[in-house]
């Protein structure tokens, strides 16, 4: 398959892997770009740039093809050290960064004289609208059913798609909600140009987190998802769990007047020991509704080329037949 995407980061197949908070280390992108994808470190789970530097310089070793890094600004009384892990991205050549949160308009100069593509992540057409006319290269266009912020317009992806279509000259990739080649296709068929996958990538024999959150994803269903963090305009999606209900009680008791300090129990500081430990209620963590839409846990490179596969076949058979 050739798309505007494949084209634009020089990939074979137009997968992305979303950026992922203590899952988008190096075994992750590199197993993901080695498939003929594009894998994407997190620099943020890297506490200091000089780790990021390390972790990307490891990723090298694993592949020599193209490797993201994802950016994602945060509203923070102290911000992390945005210049120092752009630093430590552009020496590592990496070539591609996936921005995500705020307006990346601040960092795009500095990205651009380094020969650097710039994919950002958003979940409103508007936005979307404004990556474009800041020279973003392309845009995720991330709808109601992702894993993660989904933003507050509550918009799914069967309208969002079409409408980016509709308003964006520069290419974009569906996120959220992707799972199976079906996915694929029925984004390409709404104008995408690719799909972005997160949740779905947690659930691969690569994926460098906590088999109990593996297993977890293949037993949750579409059903399995709640909101957090509405009352406090920044929504996540994260699979159901105690602390999550103990979370969503606090929320309903508080109303209005609920500030971040009265959850930060569930919310603070807890992915590694949900990834790494496996302590599953250990605190909230992402996942998408797609996880009723996963059944196994195959290998990087068997679900890229199962996808791959499987869409040829749905457009040559039973798309085919229908005309
Ligand atoms: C565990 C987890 C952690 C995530 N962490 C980040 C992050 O740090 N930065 C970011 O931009 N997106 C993050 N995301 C969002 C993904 O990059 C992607 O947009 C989303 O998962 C797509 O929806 P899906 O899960 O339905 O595939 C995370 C998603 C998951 C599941």
């Amino acid at each position: 398959m050739k798309t505007r995407i494949t084209e634009l980061f020089d990939i074979q197949h137009p997968i992305i892997q979303g950026g992922m908070h203590f899952v988008g280390f190096a075994e992750m992108a590199a197993a993901v770009s080695e498939a003929g994808g594009l894998g994407i470190i997190t620099a943020l789970t890297q506490r200091t740039p000089e780790l990021l530097r390390a972790e990307i310089a490891k990723a090298r070793t694993m592949t020599s093809k193209p490797i993201g890094v994802n950016l994602t600004f945060l509203p923070a009384t102290t911000p992390p050290d945005y210049p120092g892990y752009i630093d430590a991205l552009i020496d590592g050549g990496v070539k591609i960064v996936e921005t995500a949160g705020n307006n990346p308009q601040k960092w795009l100069p500095l990205l651009k004289e380094n020969g650097i593509k710039v994919i950002h992540k958003c979940t409103a057409v508007r936005h979307a609208l404004k990556a474009e006319a800041i020279g973003c290269d392309a845009v995720s266009v991330d709808g109601f059913e992702c894993g993660g912020h989904p933003g507050e317009d509550d918009v799914p992806n069967m309208i969002l798609l079409p409408r980016a279509a509709d308003e964006l000259k520069i290419p974009f990739v569906a996120s959220g909600g992707m799972a199976d080649a079906r996915s694929l296709v029925a984004v390409l068929a709404m104008g995408a140009q690719g799909m972005n996958m997160g949740t779905r990538f947690m659930a691969t024999k690569e994926a460098p987190v906590h088999d109990n959150v593996k297993q977890a994803l293949v037993a949750a269903s579409e059903l399995d998802t709640r909101l957090i963090m509405r009352p406090l305009r920044n929504t996540e999606r994260v699979l159901n769990n105690a602390a999550v209900e103990r979370l969503l009680e606090t929320e309903k008791a508080m109303g209005d007047k609920i500030e971040f300090k009265d959850i930060l129990g569930e919310v603070a500081g807890v992915y590694p020991r949900i990834m790494q430990n496996g302590e599953l209620d250990a605190g909230a963590w992402s996942c998408g509704m797609v996880a009723g839409l996963i059944y196994d846990i195959p290998t990087v490179k068997e679900l890229i080329d199962r996808i791959m596969s499987e869409a040829e076949a749905i457009i040559r058979g039973r798309l085919m037949g229908v005309l």
